[in-house]
């Protein structure tokens, strides 16, 4: 069955120190990874310098249900929909959601990535954001490991 992913980025909203942010971003993975195991979905969650990055995937309805209610989600602002593709295959089948956390190597290969300034299509940009967030969950296993599951992969 083609599933669909959709791929969004927001600016948090979440008020506190360091650690009190990184304690309410694992509360949205927590609850996260609950809600999609039951609605058949997967995908990762990237927080740096103030900014979500989230892929969702799995059967259309679920998707977009979910997309709606992080919208009216004040835990973030200003939700900007990048792109929402039909795909043959999950790209975080492994994950039901898998958080990819800021740090400096991170915020650097953010950085790098192409935006729409660069002026290159934007399934390019889209692309490329998704497979450097799946590369980075893939060489974090540890950080990751809590949100690997595994789920068919229809
Ligand atoms: C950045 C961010 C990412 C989120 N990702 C998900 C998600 O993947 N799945 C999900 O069910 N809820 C996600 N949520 C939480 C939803 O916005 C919502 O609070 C949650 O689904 C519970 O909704 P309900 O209280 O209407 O049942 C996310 C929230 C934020 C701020």
């Amino acid at each position: 069955m083609a599933i669909h992913r959709l791929l969004y980025r927001s600016d948090m909203h979440l008020a506190g120190t360091a650690a009190g942010i990184r304690q309410q971003v694992a509360e949205i993975v927590r609850i996260s990874e609950a809600r999609n195991a039951a609605d058949g979905l997967t995908g990762a969650l990237l927080h740096t310098r103030g900014v979500f990055i989230q892929v969702l995937e799995g059967p259309l309805p679920a998707v977009e249900a979910t997309f709606e209610r992080i919208c009216c989600d004040l835990r973030h602002r200003r939700v900007e929909l990048i792109e929402l593709v039909e795909a043959e295959e999950r790209v975080f089948g492994e994950w039901l959601m898998g958080q990819i956390s800021a740090d400096q190597t991170i915020e650097r290969l953010v950085s790098c990535l192409p935006t729409g300034e660069d002026q290159i299509p934007e399934a390019v940009s889209a692309q490329a954001t998704i497979q450097l967030m799946r590369t980075l969950l893939v060489s974090a296993p540890t950080q990751a490991a809590s949100s690997r599951q595994m789920l068919d992969t229809s």
